[in-house]
């Protein structure tokens, strides 16, 4: 059984003409066209009210936070305390402290991997991640395996681009310390059964790291509902700034961490005996935070708020459907990637050309795709590829842009025949 994604009846549908006026972006042109970014995967575009709201910090609120007694320190405080709460809100975490700023996806699973597998993983121990991710959701854990003597086991991943759960169930051991996987897999669209991955975890007692960096811009994440323990995603590809990002973990697993980074802010006094610690989350906030950027993604979870991720869930689905389906008519071309279950990312092989040729070649249309292994290099391996071409969708995704990548492919197939 795949997790559906929940039956929506009554969201307004979206209009992804009309939200894409609100990213100024789209006003220029690329080689004298009209820009097709379908490389939303890799980061997505800011809506003019994630520009204002930085703009608007650093105009009139701009000051260091939390030490400081004067106004201006005070409202920088409230605005990035202001933004934890939004973030809170946004993936139903129960406590604000429970979310912790970090600099990035990559930052927040590094974060995990060292400070909770660095005190919580020993020899023969066992680290279980799957064939799909994201090299940053692979190295961290390798070096920790190193570092401690403990095991990567992989969970398999079928030619669909299916993880094979039984093989996980089976996988699941008393040496079992975490489980490490991708909510969405950012090489082929597959959404994973995170439900069930982390309940199968957690019957053996297991704590578990959603990388969600790839579903939160995409459909609606709650991660009460999830039960995942730590949940980890990007500011930058959410529609907010780059520099941010966010880790949630449960209470009781941040309060037995110790620091990841140390330095200023994560303190609670220092002597040259002994320092004590904040609790978290500023525990693992040493340093002046990126405050401004804190304060965008607050306006671009609001952003996404006002729009209803399961009407921008809809619109990707239907988008993803026709995008499936101009494709699939064009000839040689293989989509790579057929999961049950898949967000609105599309990879594909074209015969006879390298990704990296379709790729300049759609540029000079106005289309901008991702060729490579896209940090995924053991998946590629694993499906006996280099590399793929991807498109990857959001909200403001247009039925013209699904157009211009399907003529432009038609426009390569006819220079390579
Ligand atoms: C699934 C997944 N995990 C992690 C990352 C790393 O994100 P960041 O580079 O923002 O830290 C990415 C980026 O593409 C991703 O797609």
């Amino acid at each position: 059984m795949t997790e559906r994604p929940p039956v929506v009846s009554h969201v307004a549908p979206l209009d992804a003409a009309a939200v894409r006026q609100d990213f100024p972006i789209f006003r220029r042109q690329i080689h004298d066209r009209p820009l097709a970014y379908l490389d939303n995967a890799s980061t997505t575009h800011k809506p003019q009210a994630v520009i204002d709201r930085i703009v608007r910090f650093y105009s009139e609120e701009n000051a260091n936070v939390h030490r400081g007694l004067h106004q201006l320190s005070q409202q920088a405080t409230a605005a990035y305390e202001g933004a934890r709460e939004a973030v809170r809100r946004f993936i139903n975490a129960p406590l604000a402290r429970d979310i912790v700023f970090t600099r990035g996806t990559t930052e927040s699973i590094n974060l995990v991997a060292h400070a909770y597998g660095g005190s919580h993983v020993g020899p023969n121990d066992e680290i279980v991640i799957s064939a799909l991710e994201h090299h940053s959701n692979i190295v961290p854990w390798q070096i920790v395996c190193e570092q401690r003597g403990s095991r990567l086991r992989v969970i398999p991943v079928s030619d669909e681009g299916e993880l094979d759960l039984g093989a996980y169930e089976r996988m699941l051991n008393d040496r079992t310390r975490f489980v490490s996987i991708a909510h969405v897999s950012n090489a082929l669209g597959t959404v994973n059964e995170v439900r069930r991955v982390v309940a199968l975890a957690h019957e053996r007692g297991v704590p578990t790291l959603v990388d969600g960096a790839q579903a939160v811009a995409h459909m609606r994440v709650d991660v009460q509902e999830l039960g995942a323990d730590f949940y980890a995603f990007s500011g930058h590809k959410m529609l907010g700034p780059t520099g941010i990002g966010v880790l949630y973990g449960r209470s009781s697993l941040l309060e037995a961490m110790p620091p990841y980074q140390s330095g200023g802010e994560m303190i609670s006094a220092v002597s040259f005996e002994k320092t004590t610690y904040q609790p978290p989350p500023h525990r693992f906030e040493a340093g002046t935070p990126a405050i401004a950027d804190a304060v965008g993604l607050a306006a671009a979870v609001g952003y996404l708020e006002a729009l209803d991720l399961n009407a921008v869930a809809q619109l990707e689905r239907d988008r993803l459907a026709s995008a499936t389906a101009a494709l699939s008519s064009i000839p040689g071309l293989r989509i790579v990637g057929t999961a049950r279950d898949k967000a609105g990312i599309l990879s594909f092989v074209l015969a006879g050309v390298h990704p990296h040729d379709v790729a300049s070649i759609l540029d000079r249309e106005g289309v901008a795709v991702r060729a490579g292994h896209h940090c995924c290099q053991p998946l590629m391996a694993r499906l006996g590829l280099q590399a793929t071409v991807r498109a990857s969708l959001a909200v403001y995704t247009t039925e013209e842009e699904i157009d211009a990548l399907a003529a432009g492919l038609h426009r390569v197939r006819g220079i390579f025949k």
